[in-house]
Formats: C-alpha cells, structure tokens, sequence
C-alpha cells in the first residue's frame, strides 16, 4: 500500500546534490533588472523628503519606485487593508518599505538603495514592548476572551490561589531561502506572471492584482517550491511581491528580487511575543480548579494574521488540561516593529507555555512531582474544552504511557536525582509536557481546497492541487494520495508546481491542513476520473491503465477533472461560545532530560523522547521528520533564539552571528521519535492526521526540564516554590534563575 509507506520526499536527492530549482535558480531573463528595497531607518516619522539624486548616479540604476508609481491601490494586508505597499507620508517601524531602485544588477540595485536619503520628522511615541503598548494602551481591535464555568466560584472553593507571570520572545522564520520575487510583465492585457517563494499564491496574485489595478485574472501566480516557508510566507511575502510587480510593471520589463538575509530578518517580522499574567486556584493535591489568564501579543505594526493568532493561543490556553472554571483574555498590542505573523504553532504554542508555566508553579508550590500535577489534570476521553469541543478519540493517555516507557522515566528520575545529589555547579532535570493542536483554519471560509488531475493519452498523470511546497513533503503525500485513489504507481504522477491558473482561490499552506484539505480534494478528482474510466475497464478487464486511458481517449472521453473539498461542521461564535472551531485535535507527548552549568547557564540537551499522534500516517519519514523538525523549530524558539531590539525599535540581531538557531550541537544526544500506532482518524483522508505544527510545542519539555535542574539549583541555596522563568531559557536567564536575585514572583 503505498499511503502509509515511508516514501521518500519526491525532492529529497535533489535537495540533497543541489539540483531543486528556487525562485532564485529561475535564469535570467533577457533584459531582467533587479530590485533594491528602501526601507526606513526610523520606528515612526513622518517622512519629510526623499532624496534620490546620488542614488540615481549609481551606474546601471533604471529607476526609482515608490508610492507614486502604483498604478491601482497602495492599500494592501492580508485580511484588512491597513497597511500601504509603500509608505506614503508616514513610517511605523523601523525596515518599513519607503520606496525601491531598480537596476541592471543586484549589486547596483544595493548600493544604490543606500544612497538614497530620506529626512524624518520623529514622532513620538515609539512603542517597541508588549509593557510600552500597555503603558500607552495600544491595542488593536477586538479584545477577545473565552470563558467557562464560574470562575469567581472556582477560587473560593480553591485551597490555595497562587498568580504569575511569563514573557516569551519572538523568533525569526530563518527559512533558508529568504523572500524572492520574479515578475514578468507579458507586454499585453495588462498581463503578469509571478514566480513567488510564497505560501499563498492566491493571496499574491490579489494584492497584485489590487495594486496593478487589473482584476485577479490577469495575474497568475507559480510556485515550484521554497526553501522553507514556516508561516513567514504566508502573509509577509504579498508585500515585496507586490513591490516587484509594480517596478516590473511601471518599467514593462521583468525585475527580480530576493532579499539578504539582514533585509529579511529586518522587513518581514517573525513570531508574535507574548507576554501572560495569571491567576491560578488549586487544591492541595494539585488539581487546578480555576484559572484567570490575560495573554498580550505584540502585534507590530499592522493587523495582518495577529487576531487569528491571538484566537488560537486562547485556544490553547488550557494545553491538555481539564480546568472546569476558566476565562481568558486576549490583547494584540500594535507597536512600532514590523508586523508579526504567522510562525508554525500560529499562536498556540504561546497560549501552550503559559499554561505550562502556570503548571509548573502549581507543582512547585505543592511541593509535588510535577509529572504527577500534570497527570492528574489531563483531560478525558469526552471532555469538554473551555470553548465547549468535545474531545473524542482523546490519545493523550497512551502517548503518555509509551513516552514514559520510552524514556524508560522513572529509572531517569532516579538517575537525575542521584546526580544532582553528587553534584553542586551542574544540575539535571527532567519534564514531561503534553499538547494537543486544533487542526482547521479558524477563519472557516479558509477550509476549502481544489485539484486538477489531467490524465494525458501516455497515461501519465499531471496533479495540480492549491498547496505549496516548502520542505513539508506535502507534493509527496499528494501523489501517495492519487497514486492509491488511482490505483496506479507513484511513478505515473508528476507534479510540477502549484498556480493560480490551474486551481484558483487558493487558501495559503499552512494550518498544518493541507495534506487533509487538498488530500480530500484530490481524492475527489481522481474517483470523477475513475467514473469515467470504469467503462474501458469493464470491457478490458486484463488491461492495464494505459488500456483504459487509450480507449477512453479514442472514445472521446474528458480526462480532465476538478475535485474539491470542504471541512464540514465548522464555525465557533466568540459571542456565545459554541460551535466548533477544529475539526479534530493532534496529539503528542515528550519527556526531555537536560544538564545545567549552574555557574555559566549553559545546558545540554541529553534526551529526549517524544510519542506523536498523527493517526494512520499517510508518510511515516515524512511525519517523523516533521516531528524532529518542529521539535527542533521549537527547541530554538524556547531556548536559543532572541531577537534584540534598541530602545527606539531597531533590530540588532539580523544574521547568524547574532542571532542563534539550533545547530547540530543542540540536537539532544538522544533522540527518540515514535508515531502512535492503531490510531486512525475518521476525520481526515486515509485516516490520517496534520503533522505540520503540532509537534513544536512539544520543546517545551527541555525549556521545563531546564528549569526542573534550576530547581535542583536553587534548593542547595535553600530555595523552594515557584519562580519566574521568561522564555528563551539564555544562559543568562538559566544562570540568574539559580538564585534568587532576579526571580522572586
Ligand atoms: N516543514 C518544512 N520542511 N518547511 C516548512 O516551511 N512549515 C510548517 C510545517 N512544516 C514548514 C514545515 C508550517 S508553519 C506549516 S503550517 C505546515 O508545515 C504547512 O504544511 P502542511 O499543511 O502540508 O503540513
Ligand atoms: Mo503555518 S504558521 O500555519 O504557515
């Protein structure tokens, strides 16, 4: 059966001998310019003038683009239209996109663009931090809040009431191919063809459209594939290619750009940080009866995915826990730094670490293991999640056990212990976390997907279908999918690219559902085809594909179909809190076991096991891949990766150098990665489940294994109880926390 087998990714040989093609690999058109970007160097001014004189000495420099040159709308965003392709009069962060040089080559492009000279009149305030947006009450529209049971109630009947607070920092997408553009104007109609690294290739082509002034289909948007995307290109992406296609429609030549990667990290925002405070009720043996929790995201400087985002860490604010009295608000915070968008996790793993920090308080004040607080507030098979979800087919329970056994837990502990008696500058520790991912777009019109399957006279298959390659192995689990639909080899299927002009009003790849929601799509076109081949095969029994498609051909028969799909029974109501906003959930659990150097805060990552629900896995080394990547991603963003900013808004980190993403050193020295098995699920095609961000959060595990071995620190010194650990786990955090200077709640 070819769903279910570990194929390898349909790229992976040419990913690994450097033969793929990105957008940047595209040759050069004859009479190609390309495109540097003149972005702001002020956090919020006024621009007072643009002086281009120097710049336009540069040899080889064609032109200057800006705001004037935009033929249809300057407004543009992904769901609102509040922000501009170029600034007009105003700037809001620091890297916002004032105007463009074009010329004959990069590097005249660049060194142009940093000729030209803008003069600011400041404004004031400069709002950088999620404390600053508060301080000055800056927040976007709406507030939002979920709420169950009666929490007032909750605390009154809780033994102890404890509150808290966690910061956790923003992190950079640092795909491998930075954000790349290539725009050909075809000479006619008002014609434009687009070769994008972009997870929405719809969302591309109607904001070009919109800025271009033409409608949506006189645009066509082609995506091969990307060198990573991880949620930065599905919002952030539209704006530098629509900055291209306004140069190359203006100069009616093609015009390229791919940004460096300083440029990347500066202009297109990473992950929202979010600060939570919180209040928790609970009992002496643990058990949390009530819980209060405010999240603030920074939300930068337009609205672009942040509600959304917000919507899901709500979502996630209970992680896997069964908390009868619950309310929880949310705020986005607009602030002077490039809009923050969507990052693998889209806001739950932030709603997720607050829990767990409040977790971990709980634990630490009741003086008991924290596996077994933990344990003893997992929800139920049929539970209720706080926006009134049941929970069916709930699998927390046995990942639990297996990664217990896994990791072989209880001997570890043993272990942990024993060393941490015998040694005082380095300590280890030990945790086990938990979650569970909602799986659907909340936006509910996002929950759709098309294909087209055109069978050519050969036999052969080309699968067009509304998803996006970016490592993710989707392309690959397509073709499983029509290859077993089909019933024919994988070998017969080929898919070349995803476009607008084969499958129009695509939703961006991403909310992990893109294998359930084109999958389905897929499976639709190729049963229409099926219909319409069964007579060839009737008469043809002993025949083969090739027989069938012959005869339907000679037969004058339609080899080409459409196949579409919806996720049925979705839609929640904030209002009144019903409704479901998933389809289902995914599942996972992971022990991690760290060692800390109390003196310098450095730590090890030692071990880590890990079981992850994915239902029956359509491709089990594409989905274990996705598991230590995303676990991986979120090692990074919980232990390693912090952006820099100066006070008034200018990002320091922009580069390697500054800025640290795992390595190969970070990977723990044991790795263990198990999918669930006998764990079918109804709800997607071939039973299978969305593998794409749910396993992040599971990094969680070492940032509390981190501060389990702080624990063990701070007891030689005397110290008990919970203590506040913000997120990234640096060395220097690790090392402050080991006493009691900087911790105190
Ligand atoms: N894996 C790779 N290799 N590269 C990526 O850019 N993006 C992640 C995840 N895994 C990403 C990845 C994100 S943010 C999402 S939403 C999903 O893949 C999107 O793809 P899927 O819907 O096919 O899972
Ligand atoms: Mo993923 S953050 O939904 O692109």
């Amino acid at each position: 059966d070819v769903v279910g087998h570990p194929m390898m990714h349909i790229s992976a040989l040419k990913h690994a001998t450097g033969e793929a093609i990105y957008c940047d690999d595209i040759p050069c058109y004859e009479n190609e310019l390309h495109l540097a970007l003149v972005t702001s160097t002020k956090a919020h001014a006024l621009i007072k003038s643009i002086d281009t004189s120097d710049a336009m000495t540069v040899p080889g420099v064609v032109a200057f683009i800006s705001a004037k040159d935009i033929p249809g709308s300057n407004l543009t965003g992904p769901v609102i239209y509040d922000e501009t392709v170029f600034a007009d009069d105003k700037v809001t962060c620091v890297g916002h996109i004032v105007g463009a040089i074009v010329a004959d080559t990069q590097g005249h492009a660049q060194r142009a663009a940093k000729a030209v000279k803008i003069s600011y009149e400041e404004l004031q305030p400069v709002i950088v931090t999620i404390q600053d947006a508060i301080a000055n009450k800056s927040f976007y529209q709406p507030v939002r809040s979920i709420e169950r049971g009666d929490v007032a109630q909750g605390f009154k009947d809780s033994d102890h009431i404890l509150h808290g607070e966690m910061h956790i920092g923003g992190q950079e997408h640092f795909y491998l191919e930075t954000n790349c553009t290539l725009a050909v104007p075809r000479g006619e109609d008002g014609e434009m063809e687009l070769f994008v690294s972009t997870q929405a290739a719809s969302k591309t082509q109607a904001l070009v459209a919109k800025a271009l002034g033409v409608p949506a289909n006189r645009v066509v948007c082609r995506v091969k594939r990307m060198g990573g995307g991880f949620g930065g290109k599905e919002s952030r992406s539209t704006i530098l290619s629509t900055v291209v296609a306004v140069a190359a429609h203006t100069i009616k030549r093609p015009v390229r750009c791919m940004l460096d990667r300083d440029e990347d990290m500066l202009v297109t925002g990473g992950r929202h940080p979010f600060f939570g405070h919180y209040k928790v009720g609970y009992m002496n043996n643990g058990r949390v009866v009530a819980l209060d929790v405010t999240l603030y995201s920074n939300a930068g400087n337009s609205l672009d995915l942040s509600l959304s985002i917000l919507e899901r860490a709500l979502f996630h604010m209970d992680n896997c826990y069964n908390i009868p009295n619950i309310h929880g608000t949310g705020y986005m915070c607009k602030t002077n730094l490039p809009s923050n968008s969507a990052f693998r996790g889209f806001g739950g793993p932030q709603g997720m670490m607050i829990a767990e920090s409040w977790m971990s308080d709980v634990a630490l004040s009741c003086g008991r293991p924290a596996e077994e607080v933990r344990r003893i507030n997992l929800y139920k098979e049929g539970d209720f999640t706080p926006f009134s979800q049941r929970l069916d087919q709930f699998t927390i329970d046995r990942c639990w056990e297996e990664c217990m056994q896994l990791s072989d837990f209880n001997k570890r502990k043993e272990a942990v212990e024993q060393y941490n008696r015998q040694h005082r500058w380095t300590k280890r520790g030990l945790s086990i976390i938990p979650t569970k991912f909602g799986i659907s777009f909340t936006a509910v019109f996002l929950n759709q997907a098309g294909a087209l399957v055109l069978v050519y006279s050969d036999g052969s298959v080309l699968l067009t279908h509304g998803g996006t390659e970016m490592g993710q192995g989707l392309h690959t689990k397509m073709v499983q999918v029509a290859s077993k639909t089909l019933g024919i080899p994988c070998s017969k299927i080929h898919i070349t690219e995803t476009s607008t002009n084969t499958v129009p009003n695509t939703s961006p790849t991403a909310a992990s559902a893109s294998s359930d929601l084109n999958g389905m799509a897929i499976y639709n076109a190729c049963q229409t085809l099926l219909q319409r081949l069964q007579p060839y095969k009737d008469k043809n029994p002993k025949g083969c594909w090739e027989d069938w498609v012959k005869a339907a051909y000679f037969d004058r028969v339609n080899l080409s179909a459409n196949g579409f799909y919806k996720t049925p029974d979705l839609g929640y109501d904030f209002d009144t809190n019903s409704g479901r906003p998933f389809n289902y959930f995914s599942y996972g659990v992971a022990i991690s076991e760290v060692e800390i150097d109390c003196l310098t805060g450095s730590h090890k990552n030692i071990h880590t096991s890990i079981v992850m629900d994915v239902g029956k896995s359509l491709n089990p080394a594409l989905d274990i891949g996705q598991v230590e990547g995303g676990f991986m991603q979120g090692l990074g963003l919980f232990t390693l990766e912090e952006l820099r900013y100066s006070p008034d808004g200018y990002l320091y980190t922009r580069g390697p150098g500054m800025y640290k993403i795992p390595s190969f050193g970070d990977i723990p020295i044991e790795l263990k990665v198990s999918l669930l098995r006998d764990a079918p699920n109804e709800k997607a095609i071939f039973s299978s489940k969305a593998v794409g961000e749910p396993p992040l959060f599971l990094a969680a595990s070492v940032f509390y294994a981190i501060k389990d071995a702080i624990t063990a620190a701070r007891a030689e010194s005397g110290l008990t109880g919970p203590f506040r650990l913000d997120s990234p786990a640096t060395p220097e955090r690790i090392r402050n926390a080991c006493e009691d200077k900087f911790t105190k709640l």
